[in-house]
């Protein structure tokens, strides 16, 4: 049977997100037993141990609702950020924040600046509402926020921009983010999504965004993630800090439950643990040298990274290493959704599945060079 029934015009050309692939599909798809997932800049230390007995103690109530607009998560990133409780919003992963974002203020139409390898989200967000999204040239795989500047105009209703980004693990400094929110008109939004943030502590003139930039700009919307440096992907909680008008349109369209009772406590504890961040950082900090030391040492390309991964330009496809490296149990992100066919972005792990990645990429590339 077929249907004629036609989804919106704007979802008819959507190309729909590729996740990193799971480790429970690569078990059951290679009959492997031991994987090591360097896929979706997860965390390899996990979570905190305070944040998974916070989660435990909430199953108890799990028979109930969750407060819908998770009031004590958002008292308690109010306190931590030093900001109003009315200019946070709860969103089931950033990527919720995200949704929302362009569900409340695009129009058909409406421009949507991005830049060229900036995280994908934004551009299908936007298009999903029939934005019309701009797409601003890279320089040095880093977001040029001086020319996305200029393109804004008053037709212009969000310009994204993550920083560090993801793929790429560029940032921008304090500067260029000056001069782009001086740039564009009071009616376009500037999204900074900060899901890496963390990462980028200390590196030189990365930008304070909150409460400083933030209390500044009434257009500027900051995200951030607790699937990160929080270890806590698989809870799935995000949240954006703006102007407490804009939160209010955000809050009247999510979803009533949109995060669920143990994730909402699970994350005020997570807030509270800091040594674990810390530690979290420390770790990725390290190993973006010594991997990408090592990357490079076998002559490839690899970009300094801001994040907790690297974003690498391979001798073959990105898609031939993915699946050459798969079949060795180590799961990392081809490119090609970018239309990068020969970049891969690899999460750094512990010392351990560094090792391991290290030693199948060595393998792998050897047979590739050996090959008639
Ligand atoms: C830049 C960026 N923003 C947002 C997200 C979405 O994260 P989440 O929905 O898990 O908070 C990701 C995920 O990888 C990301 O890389």
């Amino acid at each position: 049977m077929s249907t004629t029934i036609q989804p919106r015009r704007f979802l008819r050309g959507l190309v729909p997100y590729i996740p990193g692939k799971a480790i429970a599909a690569v078990k059951r798809e290679l009959g492997l037993r031991s994987i090591v997932k360097l896929a979706s800049n997860e965390n390899p230390l996990g979570a905190s141990p305070k944040a998974l007995a916070a989660f435990k103690r909430a199953m108890a109530d799990c028979s109930l609702y969750p407060e819908g607009a998770s009031p004590e998560l958002r008292q308690a990133l109010a306190r931590f950020h030093r900001v109003d409780p009315d200019s946070v919003i709860v969103g089931n992963g950033s990527d919720e924040i995200i949704r929302l974002l362009c569900e409340a203020f695009v129009e058909p139409d409406d421009e949507v600046i991005v830049s060229q390898y900036a995280f994908i989200r934004f551009k299908q967000q936007a298009a999903m509402m029939g934005g019309k999204v701009i797409e601003v040239p890279m320089v040095d795989w880093t977001h040029d926020l001086r020319t996305m500047g200029r393109t804004a105009s008053l037709r212009t209703k969000i310009v994204f921009v993550a920083n560090p980004n993801n793929p790429t693990g560029t940032y921008n400094t304090e500067d260029e983010l000056a001069e782009l929110l001086a740039i564009v008109p009071a009616s376009t939004l500037v999204v900074l999504d900060e899901a890496y943030a963390h990462y980028a502590d200390g590196l030189p003139d990365f930008p304070l965004t909150v409460p400083g930039l933030l209390s500044r700009h009434p257009n500027l919307v900051v995200i951030r993630t607790f699937s990160k440096a929080y270890g806590l992907a698989g809870l799935r909680v995000g949240y954006g800090l703006a102007d407490t008008e804009l939160v209010g349109w955000l809050d009247r369209i999510r979803m009533p439950f949109n995060v669920n009772l143990p994730a909402q406590r699970a994350c005020i504890e997570a807030l509270k643990d800091a040594a674990f961040v810390k530690r979290s950082v420390a770790l990725a900090a390290k190993g973006r040298e010594s991997l990408g030391r090592e990357i490079r040492a076998m002559g490839m390309e690899v970009l300094d990274s801001a994040g907790n991964f690297l974003f690498v330009h391979t001798p073959v496809p990105g898609r031939t290493l993915f699946h050459a490296l798969l079949k060795r149990g180590v799961i990392i992100r081809p490119m090609d959704e970018y239309g990068l066919a020969k970049s891969v972005r690899i999460t750094v792990g512990t010392p351990g599945q560094n090792k391991l990645l290290l030693r199948a990429l060595r393998e792998v590339l050897a047979q590739a060079r050996n090959a008639p």
